[in-house]
């Protein structure tokens, strides 16, 4: 079944927000893109906390969010229950936190890197599964 992936930034990162659309739309995820549409200025908590309430429902499998340095909207998502979010740089990363930490949603700082690395960070990210095992029991500790 095509995976559904919310997406949403602020004002900071629009541009890398459209090219990481375009980039999972052509692998054939099914991109649930909530904006904002426009560069005015905004608030991150307000677009993390929608696109985490669309992974946190069920609606979508996997969540990716961007603002300036990641940081801020990561934290506005991880405020949501059952939300399991990191801000990565590195595409190390962003493979652990699925296979060790079963995050849900990935956080990108647009102000931090380039396309070309936030690219292989989304990759790694959506194409690595939890590896469940002594890992449950951790992510279980997380959720209680
Ligand atoms: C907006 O200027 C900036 O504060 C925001 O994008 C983000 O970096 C906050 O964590």
């Amino acid at each position: 079944m095509t995976k559904r992936i919310a997406l949403s930034s602020d004002h900071a990162a629009i541009d890398l927000r459209r090219k990481i659309a375009d980039h999972i739309a052509a692998k054939g995820y099914d991109v649930v893109d909530i904006g904002p549409v426009t560069t005015e200025n905004t608030h991150y908590p307000k677009h993390g906390q929608a696109a985490a309430q669309l992974v946190a429902s069920g609606d979508c499998a996997l969540g990716i969010i961007l603002c300036g340095t990641g940081q801020g909207i990561m934290m506005a998502a991880n405020k949501v229950r059952g939300i399991r979010c990191g801000v990565c740089s590195d595409s190390f990363s962003a493979r652990m936190i699925r296979a060790h930490n079963d995050a849900n949603m990935l956080s990108i700082g647009a102000r931090v890197i380039g396309e070309g690395l936030a690219l292989d960070i989304v990759d790694a990210f959506l194409s690595t599964e939890f590896e469940g095992g002594r890992h449950a029991l951790r992510v279980d500790m997380i959720e209680a």
